[in-house]
């Protein structure tokens, strides 16, 4: 049987430095024309969008070019009164990865006093199920992210005693395989991003010695190209968030000399795009607030000065992780 590997290769021409101003112009102009096709064609996701920018901003200092006061009034629009969760636009549903991601922003805001508190603590606590596992919304969806998204949210607001963290935690550990890596439920094939919602889950409720540390880390170094770029599962084309779920994720079990620093950073450069601003998932792709997130907390965690320090459990900025007081464990 034959082999090639799926990669793409680094033109000469590619950007080599960080282009820190193009970036913050880029998301402070992101969604001003309202009208924008990719603006509207995204906002089932708005919550999500706002989060991932603001996070961007905060990590390279630039936060204060983003509305800051919309922005929490649009947060409790999205509170509904009845469930206590938070949609990801006005007049939609809600759904725990948006309550998550508001509860990011208004935990770097210092603001979680706007919303209603007991209310999302009471939409989480309706999530749980019996085998510990949770919905990701009251259509009965179960995936090990949605684990990730409760614990991770309730310790954000000081009130992970709320859920039953032992089942959590063995629901996510019923997802372990032989690998070492999880998957998004029990028989699912390792994915890095789901791992990384594993280990999160773990490093917030501070059960890492459950962990395989040498073969999930092996797994993990072993998603690295020869373009320097890492991919999410064996033979896939590398892309750019997949520097956050795994170097995150190696991050957390201190191994994050397993892989190759220099030429994972010549690749998440390459993904910058000199004109418009941004990151992209490959080099020459078009930009988005999502990859530009994850590359930016990618260069954070190997080691850029340029970048404020990133927690790799929460992904926001570690003075917010610091002035909450938490302390997600990291093995030692
Ligand atoms: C890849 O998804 C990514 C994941 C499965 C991880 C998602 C993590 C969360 C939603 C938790 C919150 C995240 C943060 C940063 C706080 P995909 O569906 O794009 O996978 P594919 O590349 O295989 O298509
Ligand atoms: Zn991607």
């Amino acid at each position: 049987m034959s082999f090639t590997t799926k990669d793409v290769v680094l033109k000469e021409d590619r950007p080599k430095t960080l282009l820190l101003q193009k970036h913050s112009d880029y998301l402070a102009s992101y969604g001003l024309n309202k009208d924008d096709y990719e603006y509207c064609m995204t906002e089932y996701l708005r919550m999500s969008g706002i989060y991932w920018s603001l996070t961007a901003m905060e990590l390279m200092g630039q936060s204060s070019r983003m509305p800051k006061e919309d922005i929490i009034e649009f947060i409790t629009q999205c509170q509904d009164s009845e469930s206590g969760g938070i949609s990801a636009s006005i007049g939609h549903d809600p759904h725990i990865l948006y309550t998550l991601s508001a509860v990011q922003v208004l935990a770097m805001y210092d603001r979680l006093d706007a919303v209603d508190i007991e209310g999302i603590v009471r939409y989480i606590v309706s999530l749980q199920q019996e085998d510990g596992s949770f919905y990701g919304d009251k259509w009965g969806e179960i995936d090990t992210r949605f684990s990730f998204c409760a614990v991770m949210c309730l310790s954000l607001l000081q009130r992970l005693d709320a859920i039953d963290i032992n089942k959590t935690v063995e629901f996510v550990l019923s997802c372990m395989n032989f690998d070492g890596g999880f998957g998004s439920k029990p028989g699912s094939e390792s994915h890095a991003g789901l791992i990384y919602c594993c280990v999160g889950t773990l490093s917030i409720c501070k059960r890492m010695d459950a962990l395989h540390a040498d073969e999930l880390a092996w797994w993990l170094c072993e998603r690295q190209l020869p373009s320097g770029g890492l991919n999410g599962r064996p033979e896939k084309l590398p892309d750019l968030c997949y520097s956050w779920w795994v170097m995150s994720s190696l991050s957390m079990l201190n191994r994050i000399h397993w892989v190759d620093k220099k030429s994972l950073e010549e690749f998440i450069l390459a993904c910058q795009d000199n004109e418009t601003g941004g990151f992209s998932d490959r080099p020459g792709d078009i930009t988005d607030p999502f990859h530009t997130l994850f590359g930016l907390a990618g260069l954070s965690l190997l080691g850029n000065t340029s970048i404020k320090p990133v927690n790799p459990t929460y992904c926001m900025p570690q003075e917010t992780i610091d002035r909450l007081k938490l302390k997600p464990q990291i093995l030692q």
